[in-house]
C-alpha cells in the first residue's frame, strides 16, 4: 500500500481562515452532504497536464488504509498536514509537501481478522473508517477496533470492543476522558439488539452533527448475530452514549439469536462501501442505506406505509434519523423502500455498498428543495426527494413514491453519485464494470426534477470508490470529475460532456492502480490517493485478458454480477478449476493478498496460494 500525492501547479490562494482551518483542506468523507461536489481545492482544469508525481509513503507490511486521508493545515499557517489511519491501529501525520511522517501513533493491537472469520478485511481491523475534524476545536474523532485488553489476537469474538477516539491535531495525543469504550449495551429501539464490539464493523466514515458525532455499524460478511446500529456519541467527555437505533427491531424482527454464528437475527448493516453517512446539518438530520436482513420484516404484507410512520425493519432502505443537538438523541423522521425490496435480500444485490448523496438545493423544482440519491448494488440510482422520502408503496398504485429510478444496466455500485451544481447541473456515477456516466439535470413534465443522460466515457472503470467533483472557486467551466479506480488510478475529466463523450483531461502521468473504496482527497492544488503497489506490480498484465471472460462468466449465472476488478481472476481461475460454482457468491468475500486468495461462501472457506496456480 501507498500513498502518493500529486502537486499542482494551481497558484495557492489565500483561503479564509474563518474556523481556523483552510477551505482547501478535508476534514472528514467528502463534504458532509456527501454531495461529492468540492469547489475550494484551487484546481484548474486547465493545469493538469502540469501536475507531477511529489512524493509517495510505503507502509508496513500488511499494512491497508480503508479510511480516506484527511488534510489539515494547523491554525496560524504552516504547510497542509495529512493524516492516515491504518486497519494496524496506526495514525500518521505527514507534512503534505514534503511527505515527512511529522508526528505517528499506534493504538491498542488491532482486532485480528481471524476472529471476524471474513476476509473482507485482511489480516488486521483496526481503523476502517474515516475520521473527522471538527474545526472548532482542532479535535480528531475517529474509532479503533482491537480487544478489550488491549493486547494482539486472535483472541475470540467476544473479547473483541470499540473505542472512539479523541486526538488533539497534530500532536495525535488523547483529549482527557478518551478514548471512550462503547458499552455492550441494548439499541434504544430495541434492548434485545445489543452492541457487541466483536460482532460488528464501523466502516462508514465518521460524521459530526450538532454536539454529536455518528457511527454506522454493519457487519463482518453478514456473519454473527449482528443487527446494523446507527450510533450518536456526544463530543462532551464523560457523557458517551447518547443514542443507538437498530435497523432491524421488534415488532417485525426476526426473534434475537443468542448463538453467536446465527445470521437470522437482524443484519441489514450500514457499510456503504466506507462512505460517510450524508449530513443536512441545518436540520440535524443525518441519512443512510440498510442492506441484506433475514425475512422481509413489517412491510412483507405489502401494505403501503408513509415513510413518516416510525418503521422498525428499516430493510434495504434509505433512512434519515435527527440527531437532537443537545440530548444527542436518534429519532427516526423518515425512510424509504422499494416496492421490490425483498427480492434485493439474495444475490448480493443490496443497497448498503453505497451512500446516500445530498444534492447541492440547486437540484430542485416542483416542491422538491432537496435530492437525495441511492446506488444500489442492484444496479439501480433512485432519486429521492430528501424531505419526503417515499416509504413503501406510496406512488400512484403502489408504485415507488420516489422522483426516479435510473437503470444502469449493468454492473452494481460500491460508493455512490457525486454531483456538480454548475452549468446547468450534473451528477456522475460509475457501475462496476462500466464507463463514467453523466446525467443532466432538468424538470419532468410534472415540473419535479428529472435527469436525462449526457454523456458517458470511453473508458471503462473497476468502480469501487466514489466519483468526486472540484472547480476552481465555483467558476463555471472548471469543472472536474475525478475517479480513484482500481485499475486505471487517478483520472480526471471534463465535469460537461461533448456530444455525449466525458472528455478525459490528461494529468501527464499514471498513479496505476488504487485501493478499493477510496475518493481521491485533496488539498490546496494537491491531490492525494492511496495504492497497493504489491497488487499492481503482481496482477496487472492478467487483467486484460481475464475482462473478456467475465461476459462469459456473467451469462453463466445471469443476474448476478459475481466479478469485480482483480477478482476477475479469481472466477476465471474457479470456471477453469472447478467448474461447479454456488448459484450466490458474495464478491465482498473474496479477497486477494500479496501470495494468497481468500474466498468464502456460505460456510465454505477457501485459499489459494498463487504460487500453485
Ligand atoms: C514537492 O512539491 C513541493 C511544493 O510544491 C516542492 O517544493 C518539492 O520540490 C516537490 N518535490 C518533488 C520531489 O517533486
Ligand atoms: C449473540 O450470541 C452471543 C453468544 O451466544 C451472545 O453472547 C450475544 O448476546 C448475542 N448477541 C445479541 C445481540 O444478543
Amino acid at each position: 500500500m501507498r500513498l502518493s500525492t500529486v502537486a499542482g501547479l494551481a497558484v495557492a490562494l489565500l483561503p479564509s481562515l474563518g474556523y481556523g482551518w483552510l477551505s482547501t483542506d478535508t476534514l472528514q468523507d467528502a463534504d458532509p452532504p456527501q454531495s461529492g461536489y468540492l469547489p475550494t481545492h484551487n484546481f484548474d482544469p486547465s493545469n493538469l497536464a502540469g501536475l507531477t508525481m511529489n512524493w509517495s509513503m510505503s507502509w508496513n507490511q500488511n499494512e491497508q488504509h480503508h479510511a480516506k486521508p484527511l488534510v489539515w493545515t494547523p491554525p496560524g499557517g504552516g504547510n497542509e498536514l495529512v493524516i492516515t489511519v491504518s486497519n494496524q491501529n496506526m495514525i500518521r501525520v505527514f507534512d503534505g509537501i514534503t511527505g515527512k511522517v511529522l508526528y505517528s501513533r499506534v493504538l491498542d493491537a488491532p482486532f485480528s481478522s481471524t476472529d471476524a472469520e471474513c476476509g473482507d478485511i485482511p489480516n488486521m481491523i483496526g481503523i476502517t473508517a474515516t475520521p473527522v475534524i471538527d474545526p472548532n476545536t482542532n479535535i480528531m474523532y475517529f474509532t479503533s477496533k482491537g480487544y478489550k485488553n488491549g493486547l494482539a489476537g486472535p483472541q475470540g469474538l467476544l473479547a473483541g470492543q470499540y473505542k472512539v477516539y479523541a486526538v488533539t491535531l497534530p500532536s495525535l495525543t488523547d483529549i482527557p476522558g478518551w478514548p471512550y469504550v462503547i458499552p455492550n449495551v441494548g439499541a434504544d429501539n430495541d434492548p434485545a439488539r445489543y452492541f457487541l464490539g466483536g460482532t460488528v464493523l464501523q466502516r462508514t466514515g465518521v460524521v459530526q452533527t450538532g454536539n454529536s458525532i455518528v457511527l454506522g455499524f454493519g457487519g463482518h460478511c453478514d456473519n454473527f448475530n449482528y443487527t446494523g446500529l446507527v450510533v450518536s456519541i456526544s463530543k462532551t467527555t464523560g457523557v458517551g452514549l447518547t443514542g443507538m437505533q437498530a435497523t432491524i427491531a421488534a415488532p417485525g424482527a426476526p426473534p434475537q439469536a443468542l448463538d453467536l454464528h446465527d445470521q437470522s437475527s437482524g443484519m441489514s448493516g450500514i457499510w456503504q462501501s466506507g462512505t460517510a453517512l450524508a449530513v443536512d446539518a441545518a436540520t440535524n438530520r443525518v441519512f443512510f442505506a440498510t442492506g441484506n436482513t433475514h425475512g422481509a420484516g413489517v412491510n412483507k404484507a405489502g401494505t403501503p406505509m408513509s415513510g413518516k410512520t416510525y418503521l422498525s425493519t428499516l430493510e434495504q432502505a434509505v433512512a434519515s434519523y435527527s440527531v437532537d443537538p443537545s440530548t444527542g438523541k436518534l429519532t427516526q423522521q423518515d425512510w424509504w423502500e422499494a416496492v421490490d425490496y425483498d427480492t434485493y435480500n439474495g444475490g448480493d444485490r443490496d443497497l448498503a455498498a453505497s451512500g446516500v448523496t445530498l444534492l447541492d438545493p440547486f437540484f430542485s423544482g416542483g416542491g422538491v428543495s432537496r435530492i437525495a440519491t441511492i446506488a444500489g448494488k442492484n444496479g439501480f440510482i433512485y432519486l429521492l426527494d430528501a424531505n419526503n422520502l417515499g416509504g413503501f408503496k406510496m406512488g400512484p398504485g403502489g408504485t415507488d413514491a420516489i422522483l426516479q429510478k435510473i437503470d444502469s444496466s449493468t454492473g452494481s455500485f460500491f460508493g455512490g453519485v457525486a454531483s456538480y451544481p454548475l452549468e446547468g447541473g450534473y451528477i456522475y456515477f460509475v457501475p462496476t464494470g462500466g464507463a463514467l456516466n453523466c446525467y443532466k439535470f432538468g424538470l419532468g413534465s410534472d415540473g419535479k426534477p428529472f435527469f436525462t443522460l449526457a454523456g458517458k466515457s470511453a473508458m471503462v472503470f473497476a468502480a469501487k470508490g466514489v466519483p468526486t467533483v472540484t472547480s476552481l472557486n465555483g467558476q463555471p467551466g472548471t469543472g472536474i470529475v475525478w475517479l480513484a479506480d482500481v485499475n486505471q488510478g487517478l483520472v480526471a475529466f471534463n465535469a460537461v460532456p461533448v456530444n455525449g463523450v466525458m472528455q478525459p483531461i490528461s494529468l501527464g502521468f499514471a498513479t496505476g492502480r488504487l485501493q478499493k473504496n477510496q475518493r481521491p482527497v485533496f488539498g490546496n492544488g494537491r491531490v492525494y490517493v492511496m495504492a497497493n503497489t504489491k497488487m499492481r506490480q503482481q496482477y496487472f498484465q492478467y487483467y486484460r485478458v481475464l475482462l473478456l471472460h467475465l461476459q462469459q462468466f456473467d451469462n453463466l449465472f445471469g443476474h448476478y454480477q459475481l466479478c469485480h476488478y482483480v477478482e476477475f481472476l479469481l472466477c476465471i481461475l474457479f470456471l477453469n478449476f472447478v467448474i461447479v460454482l454456488p448459484v450466490v457468491v458474495d464478491v465482498e468475500h473474496l479477497n486477494l493478498e500479496f501470495d494468497h486468495i481468500h474466498l468464502q461462501f456460505g460456510h465454505i472457506h477457501l485459499e489459494l496460494d498463487y504460487n500453485h496456480l
